[in-house]
């Protein structure tokens, strides 16, 4: 391997860029001796749903538990059927399993990596509850058509932004279109927090309120549970931080398609993304293809430029999904793309040199 010439992602370089205000709020906090809950998480919760144009929001500990607890909140269980795509992080299918109910994998279009939603109206049946889809990679999902299915076959519609804070379609945020919206505030996502964190944002009361009872034990009055529930919050350290980082947030991610313009206009020998019409992708990843995946990834770590593969095992062929009975080839656009994307460094800060090594690096190994 290389030298590095270019971090995937560099977190300590946009931390410095609210050090001295963050700072300040994380010591406030601090002094405060108040750190479950408090003004700071509700003042997040209040800032971020409205960024996002949504009634209510909750805090919680993490992208996954926000998935779960939706879940449960819309009463799915065992029997139940909920379809997805099967090119996404873990967690978005794991999630529908840990409630008792059956993920059901639909294809994805090859395009945008995102669910295809000819292939997700195929997989209905009487027993579809719900259909869970994923802005992967910060690129908002056909929304249009994913929409109409849902209302039209009586399915609740979540929306699983982890990658998408602040993308849009057609001038509506992503988070704003399905009965509920999760997020995930791991470090490296658009919207990172100094740690783990995570929300949900829903314009129905309901939604909210079981949400935040199920977070909390399933207890409405405390020590009396209704329901078996979890334990998951918001800290007050990062939702302080996240407020500050908030407010940055639509200039970070200006700054990341920036770079994806520099790569689309530059780049050779690579299938770069493709942006469905009206969105406005936010680059969590910057994800080329390529027939020789594995070989450009080699050829790019000698040259000191770092990639990622996400995801290399589709959701359907994962070991713990087996019960479920798909095999290769069920799924042919999800699995070719597993075997095809990289993903390159992009992150808010990168400077012109380390754009331009990575164009140099690519271009010269598969140009
Ligand atoms: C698409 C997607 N869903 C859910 C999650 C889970 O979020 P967390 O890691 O905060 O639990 C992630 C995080 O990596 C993700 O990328």
């Amino acid at each position: 391997m290389g030298a590095e010439k270019v971090p995937m992602v560099d977190l300590a370089r946009q931390w410095s860029e609210v050090e001295d205000e963050a700072g300040e709020a994380v010591l406030t906090v601090l002094r405060s001796g108040r750190y479950i809950k408090g003004p700071e998480v509700e003042a997040f919760e209040r800032e971020f749903s409205a960024y996002l144009g949504r009634a209510h929001g909750v805090g919680v500990a993490n992208g996954t538990d926000a998935l779960y607890l939706v879940m449960r909140a819309l009463g799915l269980g065992p029997g139940d059927e909920v379809i997805t795509t099967p090119f996404t992080f873990i967690a978005t299918a794991e999630t529908v399993a840990a409630c008792g109910a059956t993920p059901v994998f639909a294809d994805i279009d090859p395009a945008t990596f995102n669910l295809d939603p000819s292939k997700a109206a195929e997989k209905v049946t009487e027993r579809t509850k719900a259909l869970v889809v994923v802005h992967l990679f910060g690129q908002p999902a056909q929304m249009d058509e994913l929409t109409a299915l849902c209302e039209e076959r009586g399915m609740a519609l979540v929306e699983d932004c982890a990658q998408a804070h602040g993308a849009s379609l057609d001038g509506r945020m992503a988070g704003s279109f399905g009965r509920a919206a999760t997020f995930s505030f791991f470090p490296t996502k658009p919207l990172g927090a100094a740690g783990d964190g995570g929300f949900v944002a829903t314009d129905h009361a309901d939604v909210a309120e079981k949400v935040r009872v199920l977070a909390a034990h399933g207890a409405k009055k405390k020590y009396h549970s209704e329901a078996p529930g979890i334990n998951s919050r918001l800290d007050a350290v990062q939702a302080a931080i996240l407020r500050i980082k908030l407010r940055m947030l639509d200039r970070w991610n200006d700054q990341r398609r920036a770079v994806a313009a520099a790569y689309d206009a530059r780049l050779e020998g690579v299938r770069t993304p493709f942006v469905i019409h009206g969105a406005r992708h936010v680059y969590h990843q910057y994800t080329v293809r390529h027939r020789h995946r594995d070989s450009l990834a080699a050829t790019l770590a000698e040259a000191g430029v770092p990639s990622n593969v996400y995801f290399p095992l589709p959701l359907h062929l994962q070991p713990c999904f087996a019960r479920l009975g798909y095999r290769e080839g069920d799924l042919p656009a999800a699995e070719r793309v597993s075997t095809e994307v990289l993903s390159l460094p992009v992150f808010s800060g990168m400077t012109r040199p380390e754009v331009d090594a990575v164009v140099e690096a690519v271009n010269g190994a598969a140009g």
